[in-house]
């Protein structure tokens, strides 16, 4: 049994840096298998329910192929219109029957602490793709993955984290990551869509080397990966506020050019138009491999916490 075994994955700063790493070495395991050609029956037997509150297509689906792929099988409700979450219901007692159905619970939920709520409602592991502006641990565990395959090693890189780092869940998530392995962190956002507060006291505290700055161009000149996020338009009270903060933090590829030779570029998807379309022909430009790398990490979470790894 590992260490994740019956365990919630919540939040990216409760993760132990042993789990950590056997979350990335089980993946790079898993992801081994699949380019094999084997064929896996770790969860034969289970089943996942993944339900989504929220809009999603890279998250929902990997965690799907993933269970599939483990052999297992899985129950869904990808649209909350049709579940009895529209009649009213609450959270806790919608998991709590699900609870009844399935072995792993993936959900995503516009409140922030939600999944949190769900976790304390059930015995079964809860994994976490989305608390509103919270967090969302796995797509930082599968972006970490994915600057060491791109990159080699995290240490000693400088990363851009860039756009809505106020409501965008997955560079929250990332940024506690990232500090654990020493990297030096810009933080670039339009004014007002700073990073919380209270994630760049906890970084500080942690030793993390950040500067928060809105010049992208120098951020992206010094950096070996710049992260491209989102403005995070359904966080918005006012229309009008979205409407004239989104076409900032665009990363173009005369922006790519001015960085050092072979610079990443990565986004957790969808874009809007903060990465120009010209800029995927590049070859450093990451985002549709970082998304297929949701499999293999999503397959070592779920093998994990249900003890089948
Ligand atoms: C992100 C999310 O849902 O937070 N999408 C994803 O899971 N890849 C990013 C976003 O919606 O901007």
């Amino acid at each position: 049994m590992s260490i994740l075994c019956r365990k919630d994955i919540l939040r990216s700063d409760l993760l132990s840096d042993e789990e950590l790493g056997l979350v990335l070495s089980t993946a790079t395991r898993f992801e081994g298998a699949l380019k094999a050609g084997d064929r896996l029956a770790n969860m034969q037997g289970q089943i996942l329910a993944t339900l989504f509150f929220e809009p999603s297509t890279r998250t929902r689906l990997s965690f799907e192929t993933a269970m599939l792929r483990l052999g297992g099988q899985v129950i869904t409700v990808a649209d909350p219109q049709t579940s009895s979450a529209a009649k009213g219901e609450s959270l806790a007692d919608s998991v709590r029957t699900v609870e009844g159905y399935a072995d792993v619970i993936v959900i995503r939920h516009p409140r922030k602490g939600s999944a949190q709520e769900a976790a304390d409602a059930v015995e079964v592991p809860v994994i976490n793709a989305g608390d509103g502006a919270g967090q969302h641990p796995t797509q930082a565990l599968l972006d970490v993955y994915t600057i060491q395959k791109e990159r080699g090693s995290l240490r000693g890189l400088t990363v851009s984290l860039t756009g809505d780092l106020k409501n965008g869940r997955t560079v929250h998530s990332l940024a506690y990551l990232l500090t654990r392995f020493g990297v030096r962190l810009l933080l670039i956002s339009p004014p007002g869509l700073e990073m919380p507060a209270e994630i760049s006291a906890d970084l500080r505290r942690a030793g993390a080397q950040i500067r928060e700055d809105s010049d992208l161009a120098a951020a992206v000149r010094a950096s070996d990966v710049v992260y491209v996020t989102r403005i995070q338009r359904e966080r918005f009270e006012d229309p009008a506020q979205y409407e004239r903060l989104k076409g900032s933090c665009v990363v173009d590829m005369a922006l790519v050019r001015q960085g050092k030779p072979g610079i990443t570029i990565m986004h957790p998807l969808p874009r809007m138009d903060e990465i120009g379309t010209e800029v995927d022909g590049y070859e450093g430009a990451a985002y549709f491999r970082q998304a297929a790398n949701g499999v293999p990490i999503r397959m070592a979470l779920l093998a994990l916490v249900t003890g089948r790894e």
